[in-house]
């Protein structure tokens, strides 16, 4: 077992750390990770299921089934969460089982799988939380060309008016999108997640037709509130925080780099209505960004009611003009695959203890992260929306799972959360990323992010230490010293 090597970890008299009264605790999962059940009651096929079946993509040949089997077993899993004592549950609904076409005939039985969630989750307390895409695209959007076409912008708001027409009596938090970046880059460009295309262009158009379906779907569950519930509106971001290696002016040029076609590609359209001129310029060899028409960006930066974060390390690049010589050269590349592909982006690792995905454990990202996103967006809410840790955890004979390495990573973490909320940052809710093991994309069921574990045999939950360590934090609000 390596050691946490955190800053925190460090400190020999950690205080008791106190969470504002109100203060939002919960869990996260997404629909694809963990409903199982690909074919049942009338699902339409999804990008991933296509591409899980493609040889060659997921590790061991895993698929979405079984998954966890939550479609089946979410009481169960309603009733693990109450015993936590979680106040939230980020879920997302999967598009094609609302729309199995992506468009047109609604799938009562898709909905009622969500009418039933909701209504359980709200009968334990819990509150439910949607996330309306988290990948899972319709594969028949897909084949009339996916999100390189403003039609599936379109059609996504007509989903979330379908979804919030169903829902919005019951739930007040919406999150349209999960991290627009994976979307776009990791399966339009990178080709490591669904669909698998490797174009710099389709991954440009992707992007923007992805925020465009952002601010169409804003608009719908806004205009659905209306004489009813209140309904929030926010998106989730997986801000990264990229960090010159070392201080000189390669280094640090590639940092902003790397952050443009990482960050403010994704965070300038939403948060101040344009396109970084940088990033523009860098890939106007690939596109002459002609998907994007007047009025776009207006649409896009709309004001968010809140905005998510998912974090779950920092990345440190070197610029490759400035050489990589000198550096240990087993630190030298390794992380996601991405930051090669931006041209002069070299990563390194600092050499700090890693999960189980080669991330390198660094909770002062987190704060980091969260004091940006509250400089760019002054007065909405934040919320954490994913952070945790992949282990190689087992279930030891005595039954338990003893996962001290993921409890550590989620205390320090917790702790930056509170230091930024210390420094005046509005953090209103921490989400635990997962509420169980499941289907980690590309590498299908061998990395395990649960706070509690899943034997995919039986499907038999056991909640880990670390599961038990944060239903206490959960119910007190209360970081122990
Ligand atoms: C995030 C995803 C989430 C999960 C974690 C580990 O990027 O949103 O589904 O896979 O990473």
């Amino acid at each position: 077992m390596t050691t946490l090597h955190t800053p925190e970890s460090h400190q020999v008299h950690r205080p008791e750390v106190r969470f504002p009264a109100g203060f939002v605790w919960g869990s996260a999962t997404a629909a694809f990770q963990v409903e199982g059940a690909t074919t049942a009651d009338g699902r339409g096929t999804s990008i991933w299921d296509t591409f899980a079946a493609r040889p060659g993509r997921i590790v061991g040949g895993d698929t979405g089934e079984p998954a966890t089997d939550h479609y089946r077993r979410y009481p169960e899993d309603i009733a693990l969460m109450r015993e936590l004592g979680l106040g939230s549950y980020r879920f997302s609904i999967a598009w094609p089982r609302v729309l199995p076409a992506g468009k047109g005939a609604v799938n009562r039985a898709g909905l009622d799988f969500y009418d039933r969630l909701i209504d359980g989750l709200l009968a334990a307390g819990i509150e439910p939380w949607p996330t309306l895409y988290h990948w899972d695209l319709p594969q028949t959007l897909e084949d009339a060309g996916g999100w390189t076409r403003r039609d599936t912008a379109q059609r996504f708001a007509e989903y979330a008016a379908v979804v919030q027409g169903a829902f919005g009596d019951r739930v007040t938090h919406w999150t349209t999108l999960n991290e627009p970046w994976c979307s776009a880059y990791l399966g339009y460009v990178a080709g490591e997640h669904a669909p698998g295309r490797t174009d710099v262009a389709d991954g440009l158009a992707a992007a923007h037709h992805l925020l465009l379906g952002h601010g169409l779907a804003a608009q719908a569950i806004r205009a659905g509130a209306a004489g009813g519930r209140e309904q929030r509106v926010g998106l989730v971001h997986n801000q990264g925080v990229v960090r010159p290696y070392r201080d000189t002016v390669a280094d640090h040029a590639a940092a902003r780099t790397a952050d443009g076609v990482r960050n403010r590609l994704y965070t300038d359209p939403v948060l101040h209505g344009r396109y970084p001129e940088d990033v523009r310029e860098r890939f106007s060899g690939d596109s002459d960004f002609a998907f994007l028409h007047p009025g776009d960006l207006a649409v896009i930066a709309a004001p968010l009611d809140h905005l998510g974060l998912n974090f779950y390390g920092p990345q440190w690049v070197a610029g490759a003009a400035g050489g990589v010589e000198g550096i240990d050269p087993s630190l030298v590349g390794g992380t996601p695959a991405e930051w090669a592909a931006d041209g002069g982006v070299v990563p390194v690792r600092r050499g700090l203890a890693r999960t189980a995905m080669g991330w390198e454990i660094d909770a002062s990202g987190l704060y980091e992260a969260l004091v940006r996103l509250a400089t760019e967006s002054p007065g909405t809410d934040l919320y954490v929306t994913e952070n945790g840790a992949a282990f190689d955890d087992e279930v030891a004979p005595d039954g338990g799972v003893h996962d001290t390495e993921r409890t550590a990573y989620l205390d320090a973490h917790l702790r930056a959360a509170h230091a930024a909320i210390a420094s005046g940052v509005p953090l209103k809710g921490y989400f635990a990323w997962s509420l169980m093991d499941n289907f980690e994309w590309a590498f299908g069921y061998s990395k395990r992010f649960g706070i509690v574990h899943v034997d995919y045999d039986t499907q038999c939950r056991t909640v880990k230490d670390s599961g038990h360590w944060f239903a206490g934090v959960a119910r007190t609000g209360v970081l122990p010293g």
